[in-house]
């Protein structure tokens, strides 16, 4: 999709369909819905529908106008976005979504969005232009690769109409950053929605290492600090990576160890940001098979793991000054006669000793190597992402990922992340006393905590092996697949935490404070304060 970025009056834009956001601005429950934009031929253009009582401006409403008098496009769609006291760029991004979902089956091809004129004045102009187009790239994607009868229904190009004082060239390029900002993460994001919807058969650990090279040759290009490195079953053994070769020596299929530098070299030595994925390809449980009931879902098991390799993707083309390494393990998780049993003791590449409970509990398992590798590698701050727990599932829901982490520092900076990214998290506990359930009577740990704190259990796993590295356990067992469809995203595999994952490295870049720390809203509690303003607005979507 190409992204262009407008200063002209809204009603001068010639397009096939000009979008604006509505917010309801009433108090307790009478709705008012109010324009967000001061442009008065799109104002007059609407009035009589906003006079109707039709238009309520609740989130997610759309009303289509044909032929609006007074504008240059062809037709005006107007989008609620809820209360406008709880409008965020988490609303907004999902109303640039929407605009895109409702035009693609209409045959409209290019629209232009009005950011919203009151809201982002006060948010931030760049806030909002990155949101819409993010969004917009969200909204465009369909999971239809295998479908033969593909309808081809993309939009092709937005326009995102914004609105700074004439002249002020420096606000103008802030803006067009944003723009390509949001482009290169909403691609990136929709680049490993693609691999996680690949099938296991499709797309082995092998093949995804051969995908991860070439996503690495295709940006060369525009940026030459990625490096990629791979690997099959002899390295792994080599490093005695005994946790990660436990899961994969099972599968006839050969594992994959991916590693992908960021180093650019204008980066001062530290922080280094070791980032870890779990790319279990599929997740048949092992011996302790799983039930078949659902069973083929577990092809989207390696989610975190491509997740480091869209956000690597985004991050080499955003080009912040600071060093990262990705880690990806992927395998497979198969019964077979060379599968390990519950019972058996594995030696970790850390030297701890694991015993096997249940073979299932595969994710912790390879990231535990995953995770002692990379601060081998010299990495300061650690961060993995995982469909890691059932549990978590259980515990969030399909709205909240869970977030660890062992120390406060790191924390709070993936906060100012969350807020910015819009991805919903919610942060777990990490107490000493959780401990106990992960205690072995003959290896140092077991790999499994017992029926309860699943979640919790399975994060304090792997705290053993980030040690005292600050460190981010994310759990998206319950938010990489969107079980049906809405508004604003195509059911199938969302790209969760892959924006996270590049604010997060933002948030350490050095020499350009000014773009890292833009957004950001002074109290370092800010992402707890956010989302509790969403816990109290009951958004749950
Ligand atoms: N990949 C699963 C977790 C999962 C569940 C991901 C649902 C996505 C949706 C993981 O490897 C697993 O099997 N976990 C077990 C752990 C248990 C055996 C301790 C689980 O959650 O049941
Ligand atoms: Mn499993
Ligand atoms: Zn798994």
């Amino acid at each position: 999709m190409k992204t262009n970025l407008s200063f002209a009056a809204p009603s001068q834009i010639e397009t096939e369909c000009l979008v604006a956001v509505l917010l309801d601005r009433g108090e307790n429950d009478k709705a008012q819905p109010m324009l967000e934009t001061s442009d008065k031929p799109v104002l007059s253009a609407a009035s009589d529908f906003m006079a109707s009582g039709e238009v309520t401006g609740k989130i997610f409403e759309t009303t289509m106008i044909h032929r609006p008098q007074g504008l240059k496009a062809k037709r005006l769609l107007l989008v609620g976005g809820g209360k406008a006291k709880n409008f965020s760029g988490y609303e907004l991004r999902k109303l640039a979504g929407t605009a895109v979902r409702f035009l693609k089956p209409r045959s409209v091809r290019s629209f232009a969005m009005i950011t919203p004129e009151s809201w982002s004045a006060e948010a931030g102009a760049g806030e909002a232009v990155k949101a819409i187009v993010e969004g917009a790239f969200i909204g465009n994607f369909d999971p239809d690769t295998y479908k033969s009868d593909r309808k081809d229904q993309r939009i092709e190009e937005l326009t995102v109409v914004a609105t700074v004082v004439a002249n002020d060239q420096k606000a103008q390029s802030q803006l067009q950053r944003a723009v390509d900002d949001g482009r290169i993460i909403g691609e990136s994001q929709n680049f490993t929605r693609e691999l996680v919807n690949e099938p296991g058969n499709r797309m082995t650990p092998t093949m995804l290492a051969e995908r991860a090279r070439k996503m690495v040759q295709e940006i060369a290009t525009q940026a030459d600090s990625l490096k990629i490195e791979t690997y099959g079953a002899d390295k792994i053994k080599d490093l005695k990576m005994g946790a990660f070769w436990s899961v994969a020596q099972g599968s006839d299929e050969p594992p994959a160890l991916i590693i992908i530098r960021y180093e650019p070299k204008d980066a001062p030595e530290k922080p280094v940001l070791g980032l870890v994925g779990k790319g279990i390809r599929f997740d048949s449980g092992g011996i302790s098979i799983k039930p078949s009931d659902g069973m083929e879902k577990m092809k989207y098991d390696m989610a975190g793991g491509v997740d480091l390799l869209g956000a690597m993707r985004a991050i080499a083309l955003l080009k912040p000054k600071v060093r990262v390494i990705a880690i990806v393990c992927a395998s497979e998780n198969m019964p077979s006669g060379r599968a390990q049993k519950p019972g058996d003791v594995q030696i970790a590449m850390s030297g701890k000793s694991i015993e096997i409970i249940n073979t299932d509990a595969e994710g912790r398992l390879v990231l535990a190597d995953g995770l002692h590798y990379a601060r081998q590698l010299g990495c300061t701050h650690l961060i993995d992402a995982a469909t890691l727990t059932g549990a978590c599932v259980v515990a969030l829901g399909m709205v909240n990922a869970g977030v660890f982490a062992n120390n406060e520092e790191i924390f709070d900076r993936f906060s100012h992340a969350l807020q910015r990214s819009g991805e919903k998290m919610w942060r777990l506990p990490l107490d000493e006393e959780y401990k106990e359930s992960i205690r072995s009577g003959i290896a140092d740990i077991v790999n499994t905590g017992g029926r309860w704190g699943g979640a919790v259990t399975a994060a304090m796993f792997l705290k053993e092996f980030a040690e005292d590295t600050p460190w981010i356990h994310l759990d998206i067992a319950g938010t990489a697949w969107m079980e049906e469809n809405k508004s604003w995203i195509a059911k199938g595999p969302s790209g969760i935490a892959v924006r996270s994952l590049v604010e997060f490295v933002k948030e350490f870049a050095s020499g350009d404070g000014q773009q890292v720390s833009a957004g950001r809203t002074g109290s370092s509690k800010v992402g707890t304060q956010a989302a509790q303003k969403r816990a109290d607005s009951g958004a749950g979507l």
